[in-house]
């Protein structure tokens, strides 16, 4: 195997599974509770705020009573032990990775405990609901809205990702359905650029065809056996 130096990481819903956040497509996910259209573009905003702020204060919520769980660490102690690059491109909005201990995470598709002002451009951590229409403690405004990408919105950071992608050795992807582009594309301009391509996930999933390798499991379990033989002493 060539030597692995520079490793990059994309996780999606799957990796939360098991901390009790429920995925977006799986069985009673929550596209199948509620109307992508409805609560996570800016065209159902701008119709119905409320209903969009009670959804994701109620997420907000949920994600403050939930815990890391072993996938979550066993990547928090593989960011610490790592010399080499590592970048976790997380798709989730919640902050359990950061929580479990690990540092390099980007969100892409941004985070549910920050508020992003529609009127002054700032964030701010946000722990409580948006729907009662709290002031922007930077302008005033009661203009507050989730700080998470809707569809029809760009992704964050997707400099970094990309140069990150052409500087990696190794593409693991962790408990994704690979049905959300940009996210999804990440596999196949990691093999371009040369890199081995992992996937771990509960069932096979509408990119598998494009990795090298795909595991199926749960992530608790798929994910701290791949840490600790990629940590091993060869
Ligand atoms: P999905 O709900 O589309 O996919 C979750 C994947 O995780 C599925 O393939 C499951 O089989 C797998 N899975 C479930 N439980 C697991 C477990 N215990 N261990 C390992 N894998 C497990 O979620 P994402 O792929 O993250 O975007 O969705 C991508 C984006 O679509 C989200 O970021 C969100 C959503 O619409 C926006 O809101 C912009």
């Amino acid at each position: 195997m060539t030597q692995i130096r520079n490793i990059v990481i994309l996780t999606g819903a799957g990796i939360s599974a098991e901390s009790g956040i429920d995925t977006f497509r799986d069985a009673g996910g929550l596209w199948e509770q509620h109307r992508v259209e409805d609560v996570a573009t800016p065209e159902g905003f701008a119709r119905d705020p409320e209903l969009v702020q009670r959804f994701y204060d109620a997420r907000r919520k949920a994600v403050q009573q939930v815990a890391p769980n072993r996938a979550h660490e066993a990547l928090a102690q593989l960011d610490r032990a790592w010399e080499g690059e590592l970048l976790i491109v997380t798709q989730n909005v919640d902050d359990l990775h950061e929580r479990a201990g690990a540092r390099r995470v980007l969100h892409m598709h941004g985070e549910l405990l920050s508020a992003l002002c529609s009127s002054c451009d700032s964030r701010h951590e946000w722990r409580e609901p948006l729907s009662e229409r709290p002031a922007c403690p930077g302008c005033g405004q009661p203009a507050l809205r989730p700080d998470v990408v809707w569809f029809g919105e760009m992704p964050y950071q997707m400099d970094r990702i990309y140069a990150a992608i052409r500087r990696a050795d190794l593409f693991v992807s962790i408990g994704t359905s690979g049905a959300v582009y940009p996210a999804a594309g990440f596999v196949r301009d990691a093999r371009e650029f040369g890199a081995r391509t992992l996937e771990l996930n509960l069932e096979r999933s509408e990119g598998s065809y494009w990795f090298h390798e795909s595991r199926q499991g749960r992530a608790g379990e798929l994910v701290p056996a791949w840490v600790e033989h990629l940590l091993m002493p060869s």
